[in-house]
């Protein structure tokens, strides 16, 4: 029996974790799918790309695309005209992409105009503040997505107001993959999309977290301090980018590690701005082996971590800063608190029953609530329904069916030209 080919996107950093356990569920022998993994370029460093492939048991991309970083419209047109020509060569039965980054929306919008499904991991999820790139990536990628797999009942809740109508397990989380759950999706042409449904699946993130907790603790190569420390990251454009709020965040982070010593592994762009603003003199710069012990009121910057090093010092940290999204998730999982410097979140059960904190970019605001934290033991939190380790494996059960159902595709499996 032909196997559905199923082309898989990755661009930047966060896809890899997403993508990592997508990739070992679709390359065991029983899958009726054929993985084909593309890597657009977008990060291209060894520390925010190779390590990841290495330490996360990826295999490597059949296709990398080198597009690289340049501005917005640039990277994703970029994208775009490397991506047309290799789904025209390829002729995938689905193009799945992850996440909200720009290599997400570009594959999404390529494959949309050639009439190829796209299934689309981590939708639903929204922020509601349309200055945030991601956030335009997500909706639009959403508009075009024809299976739509959600982690949290919030996305659910999304989709349907964005006009998304049939769910598999009508819009209960999907604990297991089974034919007929499939009934309603016969019949349905959601927002002009035939045959499109979402489905309540859990998170892939989590699913590589939980793989790899232990081999963090053995192997990672790091040394976690003995004593209380805070983890900090920081990339998001709108905090780094506007040299007042930079300013702003960066006193208060000078404020906190008069509390409790600050380690920050330091994204690229971030870095860049630092340099830019004459900053980097007031941090401690340390290579990875040899940033202990840590020293009162200082933070220790590090270049970009691996998976395996950044998720021991996670586990470990008294408590997190961030304005990324998955850390937001990971510090849920491993209970430990953390304070996002963002006024919103796109992954509301990480502060419903999870440790997330939102505290802004406010500069008293911060310190503040590091001091409560600070005071307060951490205590025994809420798992999110299905993040459960399970996730990567009924997205590829549903996959699968659909391949069986070859009504669910625009054409038959192996109908290539
Ligand atoms: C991208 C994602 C963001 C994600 C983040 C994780 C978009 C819109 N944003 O942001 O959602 O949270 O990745 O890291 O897709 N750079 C390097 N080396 C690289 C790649 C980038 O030094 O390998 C530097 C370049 O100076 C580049 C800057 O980082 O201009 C920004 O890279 P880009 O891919 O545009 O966005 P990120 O900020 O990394």
């Amino acid at each position: 029996m032909a196997k559905a080919r199923v082309v898989n996107i990755v661009g930047a950093r966060p896809n890899l974790m997403k993508m990592a356990p997508i990739m070992w569920e679709m390359k065991k022998d029983t899958s009726l799918i054929e993985p084909i993994l593309v890597h657009t370029g977008q990060h291209y460093d060894e520390k925010l790309s190779d390590i990841f492939f290495r330490q996360l048991d990826i295999p490597p991309p059949d296709f990398y695309l080198n597009a690289g970083s340049a501005d917005h419209a640039r990277q994703t047109a970029r994208i775009m005209i490397c991506l047309e020509q290799l789904f025209k060569k390829l002729q995938p039965d689905v193009v799945l992409v992850v996440g909200d980054v720009n290599s997400t929306l570009a594959a999404a919008l390529v494959a949309a105009k050639m009439n190829i499904p796209i299934a689309h991991v981590e939708a639903g999820l929204r922020s509601f503040d349309r200055t945030m790139p991601e956030e335009i990536n997500r909706v639009v990628t959403d508009s075009l997505a024809r299976y739509l797999f959600v982690t949290e009942a919030s996305g659910v809740e999304n989709l349907r107001a964005e006009g998304v109508r049939t769910f598999l397990n009508d819009a209960e989380p999907v604990e297991n993959v089974s034919y007929d759950l499939f009934d309603d999706v016969e019949d349905s042409t959601d927002a002009g999309l035939l045959k499109r449904f979402g489905a309540f699946v859990g998170n892939v993130m989590i699913d590589t977290l939980l793989a790899f907790k232990d081999r963090s603790e053995k192997q990672a190569e790091i040394d976690v301090p003995q004593r209380d420390y805070a983890l900090l990251t920081l990339h998001r454009p709108g905090n780094v980018d506007c040299p007042k709020t930079l300013q702003r965040i960066t006193q208060a982070l000078a404020r906190v590690a008069s509390e409790i010593p600050v380690i920050f592994p330091c994204h690229p762009r971030t870095r860049k701005r630092l340099e830019q603003l004459n900053m980097t003199g007031s941090y401690r710069i340390a290579d990875k082996r040899s940033f202990l012990p840590l020293i009162d009121n200082c933070i220790t910057l590090l270049e970009p971590l691996g998976y395996l090093e950044f998720l021991k010092l996670m586990s470990h940290a008294r408590l997190v800063l961030t304005d990324s999204g998955g850390i937001q998730e990971e510090t849920t999982i491993l209970s430990v608190p953390c304070l996002t410097l963002r006024d919103d979140t796109e992954r509301p059960i990480t502060l419903t029953e999870g440790t997330n904190t939102l505290v802004g970019t406010d500069s008293q605001t911060i310190v503040s609530q590091v001091k409560t934290t600070l005071k307060r033991r951490t205590g025994k939190f809420l798992r999110p329904v299905l993040w459960d380790g399970r996730a990567a494996e009924r997205i590829v059960r549903i996959l699968e069916f659909v391949a069986c159902r070859t009504e669910l595709l625009t054409k038959p499996i192996g109908e290539r030209l």
